[in-house]
């Protein structure tokens, strides 16, 4: 196979984790991406070439994220002795460490192009798995590789997943302060057991925002977005959220909550209320009333997931 053949491109949606009550198990896809031109090499070298967000720091070499995604598809087909190497360049728009997704691009991007380049040997259904694995939970690979609003569940290392398209147009509203959280210590702040009050809490609001926008339901958002399990512990972690939810709900919105595990803050509104700048501004306002600067990032949901762009093209 020769250089033209070895190469894809894919586009893959940014992701927003938990939803407020869904923790580790909903998220959704959003409308800033990140792009992945991969080349498979028959020599055993990677290459790495990398633009936009984070671009300085992402590892480089063998240790990169999306080059152990690759290779573990490639063991997974039983191609890794045909394929030792790659280039991979990266075009990235997602912010690094801030909730949004950007280690799930790196993943899903990589399993998505190298998957195409060897024909499709597996389904979505089964990188989904890969992807899983890699990353430790489904909630954020689940959106970058199905799109929509996903609703997963892990059985015995298994995992399942039911992706829909929301019968409400959600317009999100982020805002992203200037300071990373990794999620491994935002894990550490979260307490080992529970109370049965906040496990009712949170169940059910989970199945109310479920079925609301399922239904189309939009008058029962507001009781939605709420949580117990987790925001209350990380709010330490992220100065004035709080204050910055009250903001953004002030300002009209139908709900808000962390973005995945942090540092950004997500808030909810509909395409057609016309809100969205208001409510921005006031989450930006309040994040400085803390002293955290931030901006703020309007996206929709995006409803395809990972997307190839471009394959088989010689790679220049
Ligand atoms: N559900 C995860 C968390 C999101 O909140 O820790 C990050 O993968």
């Amino acid at each position: 196979m020769d250089n033209k053949k070895n190469r894809a491109v894919v586009q893959v949606p940014g992701t927003s984790a938990n939803c407020g009550p869904g923790f580790d198990c909903l998220g959704l896809a959003t409308t800033i991406y990140n792009y992945l031109d991969l080349t498979l090499l028959h020599a055993n070298k990677v290459v790495v070439e990398a633009a936009g967000e984070g671009a300085e720091n992402i590892p480089r070499g063998k240790r990169n994220l999306t080059w152990q995604a690759v290779q573990r598809l490639l063991q997974e087909v039983g191609r890794e002795t045909d394929f030792k190497g790659a280039i991979i360049r990266t075009r990235n728009n997602v912010p690094i460490s801030r909730g949004l997704g950007s280690s799930s691009t790196a993943i899903v991007g990589g399993l998505v192009a190298a998957n195409e380049i060897l024909g499709a040997p597996l389904t979505r259904q089964e990188l989904l798995k890969l992807a899983t694995e890699l990353e430790g939970h489904p909630d954020n690979v689940a959106p970058a590789l199905f799109g929509g609003f996903t609703v997963s569940v892990m059985d015995k290392g298994a995992v399942q997943t039911f992706s829909f398209q929301p019968r409400i147009k959600l317009k999100l509203i982020v805002a992203v302060p200037d300071f990373e959280l990794s999620t491994r210590l935002a894990r550490k702040v979260l307490p080992k057991n529970i109370s049965m009050k906040d496990a009712i809490f949170n169940v059910s609001r989970a199945s109310m925002l479920i079925a609301a926008l399922v239904e189309g339901r939009e008058d029962l958002l507001p009781l939605a977005f709420d949580d117990a399990l987790h925001q209350p512990y990380r709010k330490k972690l992220v100065p004035g959220m709080t204050e910055v939810f009250e903001a953004a709900k002030a300002a009209g919105a139908l709900g808000a909550a962390i973005s995945g595990a942090g540092s950004c803050l997500i808030a909810f509104t509909t395409t057609r209320s016309g809100l969205e700048e208001k409510i921005s501004s006031a989450m930006v306002e309040e994040f400085k009333a803390h002293g955290v600067k931030s901006k703020a990032l309007i996206l929709n949901v995006d409803k395809r997931g990972a997307k190839v762009i471009k394959k088989g093209a010689e790679s220049k």
